[in-house]
This record gives structure tokens, C-alpha cells and sequence, in this order.
């Protein structure tokens, strides 16, 4: 059996640009054993008690040969062999797997006080301070819950309360969480479903790559706004009233789409002429990951604030953690009924405890200027890779948050479903997880832990070259 944390230690490459972390983080700690689960039963006993015990709508990645992970450090996780596997993808653990600061910092607290918000505690309020201080001005009242499908059903609450409107629009292909009031605010589910209610308008995903309106066009962001409005008009002639505007800083299950610079501003113009609020669900992208700013929707400019921003999955770095800010008014409306929000795990001490210290790492160690410089040199080294291998034919994205979409024909832009898949299986095989996004399940995405570095980048799109080299040869 490999040693456990063991990992080749190459020559530095070169041309790796200086990093703000250094090349070879050590992990910073690793239990001298495996937990005695991962080694007294075989992945196969596991996977089949699976199959017995667990619903079978909870799904596995790899179903056919899946991975069984008993720890993890950093951007790496390790199976019951002790085999190191390098994580591209997981945006939960924002700032590495079982970071030892965000480990104590919850183990500490646990060992003082865990209850319910009904009491002072200052953990609340020095998280919702610092929170506060991410954040314009304006989003200055906070409510902490579970989980980022929590956030966004309070976000639905807040919005209506506030507009005493019910209906929302929210673009194709989004995903906005599992509760029964978000499938029914998720196209990308509800196409499966029961269908589109009566008070759900999509509009169109703007995508310049895939989209109807493309990077040959004047003015996108205009031109998908106006598709917005046009759908708010015919909706008004039916008396139909708006609450909100939802949408993710940036689509990521649509195929990690980077929405056209301006969009955000003209569709919030036209939302709150109809009388609604603009929710900016950052659930996936939020905390730094984009690397210019902390929140995925200050890439839009500074003249845009949404009345609403949902965060969850990065905020705790694996505890389940969520919160809702907004403004003082909106928050206001929804006191104004008299009736008590209460959640009982909902900014607990710990949960806070947690939180605070993510927000400490990322500024210890500067790792939203670490996610700018790594996904630049990733999209450098991506962009080589696209005037390489014809499969390729759209490199996007900011900081740690990067697409890579395969189509069949450059022209066509069709996706490359079978290669995709094809592509993130043999990547697997090499012990790089990766996986796919989008309708067409067509578009690479790298959504790393904030840790990754180049020497990882460098190792990733190496594989990749070599497996789509392979893919070409064999389709010659
Ligand atoms: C954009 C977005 N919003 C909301 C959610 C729901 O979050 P959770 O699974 O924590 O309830 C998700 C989860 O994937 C998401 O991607």
C-alpha cells in the first residue's frame, strides 16, 4: 500500500508563475492511519450495503466503478489504498480539505457551547460584522441557516414579502436548490419534472458562446436584458406581478457560463420597474473564487448591488452553513408580519465559529489573489491546449471558476457529450477528478479548492493533452 500523503516530489517546472502559496504546501497534517471503517470494509461490501440502504436518486459519481475516499487534505483526497487523488472540483472545500484552523476552530467552540440563536452570543454578530464588511453597504442585515437551498427559499420569502408580488424570473438552465419551492425555480430540473408553473419566467441563459445572442453581437448584455423586459411586458399584459429577478453570479450547471459585462444592471433596472428584487445567488461562487473581487457579482461593476445575495457550499468549508443578507428595508417587510423566523441550527456558535474562521484563511493566505494567479495561468495553459485540439472550442472563466467546452464541430459548436465523459473517466484513471457541466453535459469545470496550484494546473492539462491527443488519433 502507497504511503498515505505520499506524493512524487517532481523538479519545480518551469515556467510556473511565482506563487502566492508555495509550490509544494505541505499538507498540513495527515492522520498516521486510516479511520478503521476504510479498512475493514472492501469499497464492494460498501457499495453494495449502498445499494441496499441508500435511495437510489442520490447518485454516485462514476456509478459504474466509483471511488471510495476515506481522507483528504488540502486539494487532495486519498481512497482506502492510500492512492492520492488531485480534486478539481470541489467548491466546498473552499480553502482545503480539512483545513486544520477551520478543524480547531469548530472543535473548540464544540467543546464550550452549541445552542440556538435565541440567546446573545458573539460569535452571530462578529460573523454577520465581518460578513458585512464583504459586502456594499447596503447589504447590511443577515440571516444564517443550513444549507444554500435554505438560503434561497428565504431569499423567495423575502422577495414576496417585500413586493407583496409572487411571480420570478430566473434563466434557462439554472439550478437554484432541492426544496420544492427551488425545483419549481430551477429549469434545469423542472424540464424533468412537473413542468413550469404559472408564476415561473425563464429568460434566455445569456451565453456568448452557445447562446442566441453571441460574441459577434454589438451589445449582448443589452440584447438578453430586452429578452428579460420583453418577458416581463407579456407577463404584466397578464397580469402577472414580479418578486424577483434570481440568478447565479455565474451560471454553473448551465455550463459555466460568464454572463456579458453590464447584463445584471439592465435586467435589475427592469425588475424593479415591475416592482421586484434582484437575488444574486453566489451559493457556488462566492468568497473569492473569482479572484478580481470576493462576490461573483462585483465582476458586473461596481454601479450594480443586487437586493439579495444567497451564500452557502465555500461559507463553511464543508460544515453545512448558509446565509441570506439584504437590505435594511426588505429585512424590515418581513419582520413587519409579526411572525418569528426561527431555525434551530441557524446561526449556531459553532457554525459562526466556522464561518469566521474561513473568511480568516482566505485573508491569511491571500487566497483570493492566489485564485486569480493560478486560474490565469490555468486558462494560459488551457488556451494553448484550444489552438492544439480541434474538440476544443471555448476556454472560459475568472480566477477558479473555468469551463472548458468540447464540441464536435467548431462551427456547429455541438456538444461533445461521449468525448466528455470519455475525457473526465480517463482523467479519473490518473487520479485527477474533474467532472462535466452544462445541458449538454459538454463543458469541462474546474472548480478547485482555493489551494490549487500550478504545479497542479500544469499536471492537469498535461493529462488532458495526452487524452485528447489519444481521442483524435483514434477518431483519424
Ligand atoms: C447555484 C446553487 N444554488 C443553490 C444550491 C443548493 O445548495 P444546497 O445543496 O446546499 O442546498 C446549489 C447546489 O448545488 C447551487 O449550485
Amino acid at each position: 500500500m502507497a504511503e498515505v500523503g505520499a506524493r512524487p516530489s517532481p523538479p519545480p517546472p518551469g515556467g510556473l508563475p511565482r506563487l502566492l502559496l508555495p509550490l509544494d504546501r505541505v499538507p498540513p497534517f495527515l492522520p498516521p492511519f486510516l479511520p478503521p471503517s476504510a479498512m475493514t470494509r472492501s469499497r464492494q461490501e460498501t457499495l453494495a450495503l449502498r445499494k441496499q440502504l441508500i435511495g437510489s436518486s442520490c447518485r454516485l459519481f462514476f456509478p459504474e466503478d466509483p471511488v471510495k475516499i476515506v481522507q483528504a487534505t488540502n486539494q487532495y483526497m486519498y481512497d482506502e489504498h492510500g492512492n492520492e487523488y488531485l480534486d478539481c472540483i470541489n467548491n466546498v472545500a473552499h480553502v482545503g480539505h480539512c483545513h486544520p484552523e477551520v478543524v480547531k476552530a469548530a472543535h473548540q467552540q464544540n467543546l464550550l457551547l452549541n445552542t440556538n440563536s435565541r440567546y446573545l452570543h458573539d460569535n452571530l454578530v462578529d460573523y454577520a460584522q465581518r460578513l458585512s464588511k464583504t459586502l456594499p453597504e447596503k447589504l447590511c442585515m443577515f440571516y444564517f441557516l443550513n444549507s444554500g437551498s435554505e438560503a434561497n427559499d428565504l431569499a423567495l420569502r423575502l422577495a414576496r414579502q417585500y413586493t407583496k408580488h409572487e411571480d420570478i424570473m430566473v434563466v434557462e438552465h439554472a439550478y437554484h436548490g432541492h426544496l420544492t419551492s427551488l425545483i419549481d425555480i430551477s429549469p434545469y430540473k423542472f424540464r424533468n419534472l412537473g413542468g413550469q408553473k404559472e408564476w415561473v419566467h425563464v429568460a434566455p441563459l445569456p451565453d456568448t458562446y452557445r447562446g442566441i445572442y453571441r460574441e459577434d453581437h454589438a451589445d449582448p448584455a443589452l440584447a438578453y436584458a430586452n429578452e428579460a423586459k420583453t418577458i416581463i411586458d407579456q407577463a404584466h399584459e397578464r397580469g402577472r406581478k414580479f418578486a424577483a429577478f434570481f440568478m447565479e453570479s455565474l451560471p454553473s450547471v448551465a455550463g459555466q457560463i460568464i454572463p456579458p459585462f453590464g447584463y445584471f444592471q439592465k435586467v435589475a433596472e427592469h425588475i424593479h420597474k415591475a416592482g421586484g428584487v434582484f437575488v444574486a445567488d453566489e451559493i457556488q461562487v462566492g468568497f473569492g473564487r473569482v479572484g478580481k473581487h470576493f462576490w461573483a457579482f462585483q465582476l458586473q461593476g461596481e454601479d450594480f448591488i443586487p437586493d439579495i445575495v444567497t451564500m452557502g457550499k465555500p461559507i463553511g468549508n464543508g460544515h453545512p452553513v448558509a446565509c441570506v443578507a439584504t437590505t435594511k428595508e426588505i429585512a424590515g417587510a418581513f419582520s413587519s408580519t409579526g411572525v418569528e423566523y426561527f431555525n434551530t441550527f441557524g446561526g449556531n456558535p459553532v457554525s459562526c465559529a466556522i464561518g469566521i474562521t474561513v473568511l480568516d484563511v482566505i485573508e491569511k493566505e491571500r487566497l483570493q489573489a492566489h485564485a486569480l494567479q493560478v486560474g490565469s495561468f490555468l486558462m494560459e495553459l488551457l488556451n494553448q491546449q484550444k489552438v492544439k485540439h480541434p474538440l476544443i472550442g471555448d476556454i472560459r472563466g475568472v480566477g477558479l471558476f473555468i469551463g472548458v467546452d468540447l464540441v464536435q464541430n467548431q462551427e456547429k459548436r455541438s456538444p461533445a457529450t461521449t468525448e466528455a465523459e470519455f475525457i473526465i473517466t480517463r482523467l479519473k484513471e490518473e487520479l485527477i477528478m474533474l467532472s462535466t457541466d452544462g445541458p449538454g453535459r459538454n463543458v469541462l469545470k474546474f472548480k478547485p479548492p482555493l489551494c490549487f496550484n500550478a504545479r497542479d494546473a500544469k499536471l492537469v492539462v498535461e493529462k488532458l493533452d495526452q487524452i485528447l491527443s489519444d481521442l483524435e488519433k483514434r477518431s483519424a
